[in-house]
Formats: structure tokens, C-alpha cells, sequence
């Protein structure tokens, strides 16, 4: 999959989007015929320990993407770009995002948005690194904003479909929605003619994406806004626990576990 076919899907059929972290998540994802795989900055909180995303770096995310995309061989891999590892000075941002392609085998790069991206989209789009933007809650500025629902306001709710435009106009291929209310993502999905990809923010955009931990069922909370669709967490649980007993009961490893070498029986 390529950026010009999610791009050519807009309007036509609904589009699937899914972060996964490490290989053989991956491998389950692009099974299931999912269209794009994000290597989510959401790996922080999911997988690395932190309390947001804002500590995770260039190497973490390099090393991730490279194992995701090791084991995909259909959907688009998108490679989260970390915290200040854009935004700041042009060059290395084009350096940053570059090694996401050169070095991880990434297909695109996923950037969170704002004035300061236009002109950056524009440039990594014309030296061939396909840009997604990303509008609405764009948990990076959490500081500044908190973890909110955006795009409730008037003014706000014009300032992201103003930005959505010009996102468009710089060659971004698709767009995610975070946590905004429907009707403004169906005001931007009808506004612009790139895929729109929502999260939180309702049934009108040319796609869904969520966090994987969510869907399986893996994390401790989901968002409002997501949904469990298995209980990865309790078989988990469950398979750990029976393991420890195993272990103290002394019931694992059994004989079938386990082999012995007669020509090593001198060695006692
Ligand atoms: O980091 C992430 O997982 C994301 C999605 C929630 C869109 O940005």
C-alpha cells in the first residue's frame, strides 16, 4: 500500500487504521487486512512506562518502526514523529523524518499539526516523504492545551478546518481527527478531498484509527471514545498466574519439558 492509494480511497471505501509497536503485533494487523499501520507516539504511555508522550525519542520510535515494518507486507507503515523532533529547525526535522524511511523502512511519517507544519509538510511532501497531519487533540501540547476535546469553540472549530485546508494545499495525503465533535469532521471531510481519519470524533470520516492496547483489550483504561473489542489483559493475567503456580507447585517443567543426555552421564 502506498499514500496515493489511501489518498485514492477518500470518499470510496472506509479506511482502517491501527497503531502496533512491535512485530508480531504488526504481523496480526496487516493479517487482518488493515489499511494503515501507525507506530503511535502513544507507545510512551502504552508500552514504555511514561505518563505522556513527550519523552519518547528518535531512536525509540526508529527502532519500533523498523520492527513493524519488518513484519508487514501490505499496509502502509506511518512512523509517529516524537515530541520537538520536528517543529524546531527545518534540517533536522527533514533528517529526523528522513531516517524514519532511510533507516526504519517507513512509509510515511505522521506529523501533530499546527501553523508551524505547514511549510514543513509542504517540503517533506516534495522531497518524497509522504506527510500525515494530524488536527484536533494533538496530545504533544498537553501542556498547553491538557488532554481535551478541541475544536468545541467557534474559533477553534474554525482553526482546525482553516488548517485542515491548508495541510491539503501542502500535499499532506490524509488527515486524523482527534477528539473532536462529529459534526465539525464532517465539515472538514466534506472540505477537503484527503482522507480523513478519526479518532473521537465520530462516524463521518473516510476512517477509523485506535490504539491497539485499546482494541485487545490490554491497557488498564480505554478513552471514552474507543472501545475493547477482546480481554487481552485478563488471558494475560490468567496465563502468568498459572504460570507462577506451576512453577512454586512444581508441576512445570514436566518430563516432556525436559531431556536428558547419557553421554554425559560421566561428567557426575
Ligand atoms: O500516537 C498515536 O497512537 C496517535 C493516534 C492516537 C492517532 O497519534
Amino acid at each position: 500500500m502506498r499514500a496515493k492509494d489511501i489518498r485514492a480511497k477518500a470518499g470510496e471505501e472506509p479506511i482502517t487504521m491501527l497503531t502496533a509497536y512491535d512485530a508480531p503485533t504488526a504481523r496480526l494487523v496487516d493479517e487482518a487486512g488493515i489499511d494503515m499501520t501507525l507506530v503511535g507516539d502513544s507507545v510512551g504511555n502504552t508500552r514504555l512506562g511514561y505518563d505522556s508522550t513527550l519523552p519518547v525519542t528518535v531512536d525509540e520510535m526508529a527502532s519500533l518502526t523498523a520492527s513493524v515494518a519488518r513484519a508487514t507486507d501490505e499496509a502502509l507503515v506511518i512512523a509517529d514523529m516524537p515530541f520537538l523532533s520536528y517543529g524546531a529547525d527545518e534540517a533536522d526535522a527533514i533528517e529526523n523524518c528522513g531516517r524514519m524511511l532511510k533507516e526504519a523502512d517507513a512509509d510515511a511519517v505522521k506529523l501533530e499539526s499546527g501553523p508551524h507544519t505547514v511549510d514543513l509538510t509542504r517540503r517533506l511532501t516534495r522531497l518524497g516523504i509522504p506527510v500525515q497531519a494530524h488536527l484536533g487533540l494533538t496530545p504533544q501540547r498537553e501542556n498547553e492545551t491538557g488532554l481535551f476535546r478541541q475544536g468545541t469553540s467557534e474559533e477553534s472549530a474554525r482553526r482546525i478546518l482553516d488548517l485542515a485546508r491548508e495541510h491539503e494545499a501542502a500535499g499532506a495525503f490524509s488527515l486524523v481527527l482527534e477528539h473532536v465533535p462529529a459534526n465539525l469532521a464532517e465539515a472538514v471531510t466534506d472540505a477537503i478531498s484527503i482522507p480523513t481519519i478519526g479518532i473521537g470524533a465520530g462516524p463521518h470520516c473516510d476512517g477509523q484509527v485506535l490504539v491497539v492496547d485499546e482494541v485487545i483489550g490490554l491497557s488498564e483504561r480505554t478513552a471514552p471514545f474507543s472501545k475493547a473489542f477482546g480481554d487481552v489483559r485478563s488471558e494475560m493475567q490468567s496465563a502468568i498466574s498459572e504460570y507462577a503456580e506451576a512453577v512454586e507447585s512444581g508441576s512445570f517443567p514436566a518430563e516432556e519439558h525436559s531431556h536428558y543426555e547419557d553421554e554425559i552421564e560421566d561428567v557426575y
